[in-house]
């Protein structure tokens, strides 16, 4: 009998689901008194009573292990204008990813990016170990959106692009 588990093949599991289109959001949160953040594609909202919000940070994530101990986090929605700090907020072992991006701090200390469509600021209600990655669970305390008619970045199939209204 073939295990399926050797057969498995990552690449195209990738691919397919690189075919659902996501929003981009980073995640920020304070490791100590440094400010962190990393892009994740996987927030979702999770439950309206109580208000829940989610997303899934590999268990591999130096930014999750600097930020998870203080128990807080900020989802910050990414507009069609913050190409480069998705790509930038991704990249591994950049010493300093906020550079020139303008933020100041929620009611849980974690940077809202000056920005984002939309914030959405948390404390970490639970966080469960699915494969290789964290199912990391966030109570909502504060949140807001843009005044005006914002545009948001979409993913898809590795690269970015826009939203469009469909007729
Ligand atoms: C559009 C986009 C979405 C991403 N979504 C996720 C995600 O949901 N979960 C995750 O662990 N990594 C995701 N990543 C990759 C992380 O941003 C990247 O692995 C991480 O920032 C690496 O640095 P770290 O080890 O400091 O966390 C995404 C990257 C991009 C460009």
């Amino acid at each position: 009998m073939s295990d399926p588990e050797a057969t498995f093949d990552s690449a195209h599991f990738r691919q397919v689901m690189g075919h659902f289109p996501t929003g981009v959001t980073i995640i920020t949160g304070m490791a100590g008194d440094v400010p962190a953040g990393f892009t994740i594609g996987s927030f979702t909202s999770v439950s309206l009573e109580p208000p829940l919000v989610g997303f899934l940070p590999q268990v591999s994530s130096d930014t999750w292990a600097a930020i998870a101990p203080s128990g807080r986090f900020c989802v910050n929605v990414l507009g069609a204008g913050q190409g480069a700090a998705c790509w930038r907020f991704a990249k591994k072992g950049v010493d300093d990813r906020f550079g020139d991006v303008a933020w100041h701090p929620g009611i849980t200390g974690s940077p809202i990016l000056d920005d984002a469509i939309a914030w959405i600021d948390c404390d970490v209600d639970l966080i469960h170990e699915v494969g290789d990655h964290y199912f990391v669970v966030g109570r909502v305390l504060a949140m807001s959106h843009a005044d005006d008619d914002p545009r948001p970045l979409v993913f898809y199939r590795g690269k970015l692009g826009g939203y469009s209204i469909h007729e």
